[in-house]
């Protein structure tokens, strides 16, 4: 299918796409008029020898791709079109290690093992410990008086989650956060981060996680790593498989919740109404506004394991499926006046954490526990905080990143 209103050559997986918005009217063009349409590249996706790749536009599409791993596969290929476009074969086996690019029946093992971590009651466990932390962040903001809300508050509170978590020690968490944030936003050059300090922040963090487990398979403690690598009858982790995970946990877990915290805090800045309304009532229902609207995750992509249909499409076996979860997010059909941000929206459908399949994201109870915990912290100190500039974006097609915030702290 042809979608001749959208400039020739237009690429949904280009980072200059996004540099200044999500390329939502674009979306809304294809939902309407081609669904789920080829977005050919002539020349290739980084010599990969792919002519192009599909865009699943529609939210009952990208749900329908999600839930058949044995259709569209996260392995044959890995999740991030980019990301693999610019790595080498070996880095792309590497990549295979982590259960976000596997497929049943490896990602179900490692799955139900690493969600022995993830249990309301692990997650409940940590909720006074992150209450604490996220009046301590607003507060050492607040004396400072004004300057950057991604430095100062959105950063540090899913660290400290994730690494409250595993049980990293207090005094091994400056590492690992200088370590987490070299990995994220490679492909920003402002950031000045090149692709070699990426690259060994990543094997220092797999390698500190892989000590930590092998130390812990020896000699156990009362913490999630212990449960994770030295359980025995129900099967565990290996250290190696452990280090793989802590590194998908760090960019996972990380930078998507860090921008769902600055876009809520730009969208209640805003929308005024909105943030006079949580103030007074704090409806349980903005941690999942806040989500859709942010949509941090653009996409992810499958690969065809065979020829199939998809919302009237032929897709060939070996192609590569974009999974557009900022369109899903955004579709009429499922959402009333998707282009309002309204923290009372309920039911909220929205695919921010995936499609509902076997990937779906296993951070989420987490990531909307941290989201409740800095927005009821920010109301209580922070009432008056107001912008102070428009929002710096991450050169990125699929984190919808902000990296800098500019706010009086009110
Ligand atoms: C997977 C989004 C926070 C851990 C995913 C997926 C998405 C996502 C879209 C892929 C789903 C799929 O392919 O079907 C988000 C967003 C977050 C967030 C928007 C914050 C607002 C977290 C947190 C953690 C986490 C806090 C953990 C500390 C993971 C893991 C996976 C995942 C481990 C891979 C699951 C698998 O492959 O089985 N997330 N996530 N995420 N997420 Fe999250």
């Amino acid at each position: 299918m042809s979608c001749p209103a959208l400039p020739e050559g237009f690429d949904f997986t280009d980072p200059d796409v996004y540099q200044h918005r999500v390329p939502l009217p674009e979306f809304a063009q294809l939902r309407g008029t081609a669904p789920v349409w080829w977005n050919a590249q002539p020349h290739g996706i980084a010599g990969f020898g792919d002519d192009g790749y599909w865009v699943v536009t529609r939210h009952e599409d990208v749900k329908e791709v999600s839930t058949k791993p044995e259709l569209f596969s996260a392995n044959l290929n890995t999740s991030i079109i980019r990301f693999n476009a610019a790595m080498t074969r070996d880095q792309i086996d590497v990549q295979k290690l982590i259960m976000l690019n596997m497929d049943p029946p490896e990602h179900t093992r490692v799955r139900q093992i690493v969600q022995r971590g993830f249990t309301p009651r692990a997650i409940r466990a940590l909720e006074d410990a992150l209450r604490g932390r996220a009046a301590r962040i607003v507060a050492a903001a607040r004396a400072k008086g004004s300057g950057d809300f991604v430095t100062d508050i959105a950063c540090e509170l899913p660290l400290q989650a994730i690494a409250e978590l595993i049980g990293i020690p207090q005094d091994d968490r400056a590492r690992i956060f200088d370590w987490s944030n070299k990995m994220i936003a490679y492909d920003d050059p402002e950031l000045a981060i090149t692709e070699e300090v990426g690259t060994n922040a990543a094997m220092e963090l797999i390698s500190y996680a892989m000590n930590l487990a092998a130390a812990r398979k020896e000699c156990p403690a009362k913490d999630i790593v212990s449960r994770l690598v030295a359980a025995e009858d129900e099967g565990n982790l290996g250290s190696d498989e452990f280090g793989f995970f802590v590194l998908l946990l760090a960019v996972a877990g990380n930078e998507t919740t860090r921008n769902a915290i600055t876009h809520g805090m730009h969208a209640f800045l805003t929308h005024p109404d909105q943030w006079e309304l949580y103030k007074r009532e704090r409806p349980e229902t903005a941690a999942e506004e806040i989500v859709r609207w942010a949509t941090p995750v653009v996409a992810f992509q499958r690969t065809a394991t065979q020829d199939t249909e998809l919302g009237g499409a032929k897709i060939k076996q070996g192609q590569r499926v974009g999974i557009f979860y900022s369109s899903a997010n955004n579709d009429p059909e499922v959402f009333d006046r998707p282009e309002v941000f309204d923290i009372t929206r309920d039911p909220n459908p929205h695919l921010g954490f995936g499609g509902g399949g076997p990937h779906f994201c296993l951070g989420k109870s987490l990531a909307i526990l941290e989201i409740n915990l800095i927005f009821q912290a920010l109301a209580d100190a922070m009432p008056d905080i107001s912008l102070a500039g428009d929002p710096r974006r991450l050169r990125s097609a699929w984190l919808n990143g902000v990296k800098e915030l500019r706010v009086h702290y009110g």
